[in-house]
């Protein structure tokens, strides 16, 4: 039941499905259940009489503690769908655990798109799991991308989509810093970073421009998913400077007073370092 769990069981109420849902913390989905939800004790009722389990976590470790490391945390036979973003090794690893009834279904959109209808789920998996999952997150999504049978497949299209958002960004501040130094107006930077950025980083440009970094997507986790992709890329043997960097700078921003910020606060690191 954090931003992006919240928003899938909003989406599944919205569309008519029966939801059980469990929170680390308790008492996150009072508008949930107020709206139809069952709060559950632990994961294992929550997914007792399930069809389908859905897993929304921060990352890597948090889906271990849930799902299990060494062995499989729940029992019976639901299908297992984790859309975290997390590695492609954590999740082929749960792949094995859950054989034949696990798919990934990372989310590229924010939770507001999510909730809405509107996000992009990249879903890979075996294909009859996938094949009667298909009505359930064609319901959760329209916008639904097939990445294969492997689900370590649909992370590693997740961390690319990541790395062009946050390098994306860490672009565009660089062209926004510039920009401002050089005495162009807001509205006018506004004006043509719209008609040219990218797709993916329109809804940030006016936090870009002028703050106040408010938004749904914090840059610990923008960090997190930077080095995921460096990490994809190092243990495949591919050394990526440019992407190097941007770990670099969302780790600083993690580590400050942007830890909470929204992601568009890089722009804040690269004025920092542009002196
Ligand atoms: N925010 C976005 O725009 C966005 C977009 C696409 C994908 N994602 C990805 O979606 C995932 C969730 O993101 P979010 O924004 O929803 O994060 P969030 O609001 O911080 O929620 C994180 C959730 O993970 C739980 N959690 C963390 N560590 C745990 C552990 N060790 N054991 C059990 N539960 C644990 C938290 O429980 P507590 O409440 O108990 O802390 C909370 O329910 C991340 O992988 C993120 O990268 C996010």
């Amino acid at each position: 039941m954090g931003r992006m769990g919240r928003a899938l069981a909003r989406r599944l109420l919205d569309t008519g499905h029966r939801v059980a849902v469990w929170n680390r913390t308790p008492g996150r989905a009072e508008d949930l259940i107020r709206a139809g939800a069952i709060e559950a004790p632990t994961p294992e009722v929550a997914s007792a009489n399930a069809e389908v389990v859905f897993s929304v976590l921060t990352d890597d470790a948090a889906v271990a503690a849930v799902l299990g490391d060494q062995a499989p945390r729940l029992p019976g036979t639901a299908a297992v769908v984790d859309a975290s973003t997390v590695s492609p090794e954590t999740t082929a690893r749960l792949a094995s655990l859950y054989e034949g009834r696990f798919a990934a279904c990372p989310v590229l959109g924010a939770p507001s798109a999510l909730a809405a209808g509107q996000a992009t789920l990249l879903v890979a998996g075996p294909p009859s799991l996938l094949e009667r999952l298909a009505p359930l997150l064609e319901s959760i999504s329209p916008e639904l991308r097939r990445c294969g049978d492997d689900p370590a497949a649909a992370l590693v299209a997740k961390l690319l989509g990541n790395y062009l958002l946050l390098g994306g960004l860490a672009l565009v501040s660089e062209a926004v810093v510039a920009g401002q130094a050089a005495g162009m107006s807001d509205p006018a930077l506004r004006d043509l970073l719209g008609a040219l950025a990218a797709p993916n980083l329109r809804n940030r440009l006016d936090d870009l421009i002028a703050g106040p970094h408010e938004g749904w997507f914090p840059t610990s986790m923008g960090s997190k998913d930077a080095h995921l992709f460096t990490d994809l890329a190092r243990s495949r043997g591919r050394h990526l400077p440019v992407a190097e960097l941007v770990a670099q700078l969302y780790a600083e921003a993690a580590a400050g007073e942007l830890a909470e910020a929204d992601v568009a606060g890089i722009v804040e690191v690269v004025r920092h370092r542009a002196g």
